[in-house]
């Protein structure tokens, strides 16, 4: 289409069906409106104060039977062209888990690899197997043309071969609460002979893991690192900071020192920041993994 660039297998054909209904819709609209306007002035009550007995006619009624019957099954065949080659995935397609959450999106790859934003080669077949941890999100990608929901307690899959290196949108398009419109990520299409050392490279080193931990457990979408208002307080300074909190609603300042910080992580309902609602998800973390957001979050000044 015009302004979104078609960037996978299926993105011509997707925008072939698009415009063969389009093409329908705009002949038949300027037929009917002319045709409208045509009667409305050679009828008009002035010229024709009686009304004209006119009698039906078999060719008129042929061809305006078969005609749009025509064009329908036509219409059915190109988008179940289109749709079965979006529904059937290629053997040997590389798969990477989806996991959608109120706010935040996860990509993990068959090697164990976690990542925030989905990074896949150029030129091959990529399986996503979607599902979420909370309520309904949807994964869609415009440059692709391809999205399907992220259902709780089911999986649902897509598949897409990119062919062209760069960076694309992934937004969730399924009302799933305050941070939807923020619930963004990207595609990132890479030439083979980088995604390959990205893919098999190692754990990232020490100091980079608390803050790798807060973009794969999908902390960011609501918590900011520079100081910014978002959903959730920014980490920005908090260590050591005084800080304001309803415990059960009763207002107290406490000092955000290790004890509070690992309270807030674990059960996010404890001690909510004044000014901001109670609505921070629990989410599956090591003590392990508490200890290194932790570690971050002490040097963040
Ligand atoms: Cu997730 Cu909207």
């Amino acid at each position: 289409m015009m302004f979104v660039p078609e960037a996978s297998n299926s993105a011509k054909e997707v925008t072939t069906s698009f415009y063969y209904i389009l093409g329908i819709e705009v002949v038949l609209l300027s037929l009917v409106t002319s045709a409208m306007i045509f009667f409305v002035i050679r009828y008009r009550s002035r010229k024709h104060p009686r009304t004209e007995n006119i009698e039906g006619s078999l060719a008129l009624e042929i061809i305006w039977t078969v005609l749009p019957t025509l064009l329908v099954i036509i219409m059915f065949f190109i988008g179940w062209q289109s749709f079965t080659q979006i529904r059937k995935v290629p053997e040997g397609a590389m798969v990477v888990r989806v996991t959608a959450r109120q706010w935040s999106w996860q990509f993990i790859y068959e090697n164990g690899k976690q990542s925030d934003m989905l990074r896949v080669p150029v030129g091959s077949p990529v399986k996503l197997v979607m599902h979420s941890e909370d309520v309904l999100h949807c994964l869609y990608v415009p440059a692709f043309r391809i999205k399907e929901d992220c259902v709780p307690g089911m999986e649902t899959y897509l598949w897409f071969t990119a062919e062209n290196p760069g960076s694309y949108d992934i937004f969730c398009t399924e009302y799933c609460g305050l941070g939807h419109s923020g619930m963004l990520s990207k595609v990132i299409v890479m030439p083979v002979s980088e995604f390959k050392p990205w893919y098999s490279e190692g754990q990232e080193g020490k100091e980079a893991r608390g803050l790798k931990l807060l973009e794969t457990k999908g902390c960011l979408g609501c918590h900011s690192t520079d100081g910014s208002k978002k959903i959730g307080p920014t980490f920005k300074g908090l260590y050591g900071a005084e800080v304001e909190v309803l415990t059960n609603g009763k207002k107290r300042a406490i000092i955000a020192d290790e004890e509070y910080l690992r309270r807030s992580i674990t059960e996010p309902a404890a001690d909510i920041v004044e000014g901001y609602p109670n609505i921070m998800p629990k989410l599956p973390v090591t003590d392990e993994e508490v200890k290194a957001i932790i570690e971050y979050l002490k040097e963040l000044k």
